[in-house]
């Protein structure tokens, strides 16, 4: 499965707390191995996810406090693609995500809260800037639909190690195992 890491940018506390938990949620549960909160630290979102890491699982990181430059020149430097989700940006139709895919890249995918610094837009920034549909929505539909279409089914797959809970589906109701930590 292809690597990546999401980078939030933009997070006001208190209001965006709640959005904020909801892309690192998304991006765990949807095959990201981790998540920049950049330019700023907030504990009630590094407490949250932790939390449910904790839980249910898996090596999902929450790194806080990084500069977005910082993180974008790192990954950049390694080789790896930097993508900007945006209502502005080229649809996200099937040759572009499989282009994407065919590069092969580890990725790391830029969301906003507030409106991004207008870099963000630049070839120095970003590879790739992609729309998921030409109307402004959030960073937690546009993350999840992006990386359904870059990792395929894969992500659906994923196990989570180390959970303590891990949900039996179900037709209906409820089952949740309890595992020994
Ligand atoms: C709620 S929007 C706020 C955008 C901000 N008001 C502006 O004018 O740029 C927050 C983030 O959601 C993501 N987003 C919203 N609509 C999108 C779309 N149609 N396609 C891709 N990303 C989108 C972008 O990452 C954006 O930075």
């Amino acid at each position: 499965m292809v690597r990546v890491v999401v980078l939030r940018w933009g997070h006001r506390a208190p209001r965006d707390r709640r959005v904020t938990t909801h892309v690192a949620l998304t991006a765990r549960a949807f095959g990201a191995e981790g998540m920049i909160l950049a330019d700023v630290r907030d504990e009630s979102v590094e407490k949250s996810v932790g939390k449910v890491v904790r839980l249910w699982g898996g090596s999902f990181k929450l790194e806080a406090g990084v500069p977005w430059r910082k993180a974008v020149e790192e990954w950049r430097g390694k080789g790896g693609l930097v993508v900007h989700l945006t209502a502005y940006g080229e649809p996200l139709t099937r040759q572009l995500a499989g282009k994407i895919r065919r590069l092969n890249k580890p990725v790391m995918v830029l969301v906003g809260s507030q409106k991004v610094p207008r870099e963000f837009f630049a070839e120095t920034v970003s590879d790739f800037n992609v729309s998921v549909g030409s109307q402004p929505h959030s960073e937690v539909s546009s993350l999840a639909i992006f990386l359904d279409r870059i990792l395929g089914e894969e992500w659906l797959k994923k196990e989570f190690e180390r959970a303590r809970l891990k949900i039996i589906p179900q037709e209906r109701g409820k089952k949740v195992l309890r595992l020994e930590a």
